[in-house]
């Protein structure tokens, strides 16, 4: 990944929606000295459920935006995204762009990796990236993947506890564990809120695997490579393309603070 900007230049994220910061999240923690610029497609959220020729179109959209701030780097946050679009976003963009799936396979460790599970929105899982990339990483290993679309719209009902989202996750979740995996990789911006009800349905031997927080390492370690790191005080700018009615609680669920400033955008301005 090649990079011609500032130390001081912001970090671009987007998602389709707010799921995506919960990666902003991760990164907030590990880099408390950069300065975010978030922008989440509420308007046409999901992008999960979308061909791969509108998530690219949306994606394209979403970056160019971006880029209108001078990012140095761009983190496609929404797996959707990264599993559909990442090889022709790279080809498109000078910017350099992580995404989520890399993330993800490198969290896994040569011993957790005998028989993987994945989930994820339809659009990740029948991409099979995370497949793809893991067989090139680990070689033969059994991967077993389901998508999990009614997770989604859980987690932004709020409803991330209690016998409901437990009943959905132990009938989504089972196949795999009939399967025996060690490991499981959460392979969805919104997953991370149920943590605790999928362990609860997996159990505590199996390793599960939040991609945020390793992309987070990631763009840490693109930032030293590449003499990017700021050294002065962070913030974070959030733009969506639509406030969402319940959209005061679900932020502070997914990024775990009240941001400081939220901004209506059209992107078609
Ligand atoms: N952000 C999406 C993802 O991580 C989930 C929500 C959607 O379907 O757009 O795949």
């Amino acid at each position: 990944m090649q990079n011609q900007g500032h130390k001081k230049d912001p970090i671009g994220v987007f998602d389709s929606g707010i799921g995506g910061l919960t990666v902003v999240r991760e990164i907030r923690k590990r880099l408390p000295e950069e300065t975010i610029i978030y922008f989440g497609d509420s308007a046409r959220v999901p992008y999960g459920t979308k061909s791969k020729e509108t998530i690219l179109r949306f994606a394209k959209e979403d970056i160019n935006f971006l880029q209108s701030f001078k990012v140095k780097v761009i983190v496609s946050a929404c797996f959707s995204v990264s599993s559909n679009a990442l090889d022709e976003l790279k080809k498109e963009f000078a910017i350099p762009i992580i995404g989520m799936i890399d993330p993800g396979v490198n969290a896994l460790s040569n011993e957790s990796c005998g028989k993987v599970g994945v989930i994820g929105t339809n659009a990740t899982i029948e991409s099979d990236a995370f497949k793809k990339k893991l067989k090139d990483k680990f070689g033969d290993i059994d991967i077993y993947s389901a998508a999990c679309p009614l997770f989604v719209p859980l987690v932004e009902e709020g409803w991330t506890e209690g016998d409901v989202p437990e009943l959905i996750a132990e009938s989504y979740l089972t196949p795999l564990i009939e399967e025996d995996i060690d490991s499981l990789i959460l392979g969805c911006t919104h997953y991370p809120l149920l943590n605790s009800v999928i362990k609860n349905v997996v159990g505590d031997y199996v390793t599960i695997i939040e991609p945020g927080k390793e992309a987070a390492k990631l763009l840490e370690k693109f930032l030293i490579d590449n003499n990017l790191r700021n050294n002065g005080k962070g913030s974070l700018k959030v733009y969506l393309s639509d406030i969402p009615r319940n959209f005061e609680r679900t932020v502070v669920n997914f990024l775990g603070e009240v941001p400081g400033g939220i901004q209506l955008v059209n992107l078609k301005d």
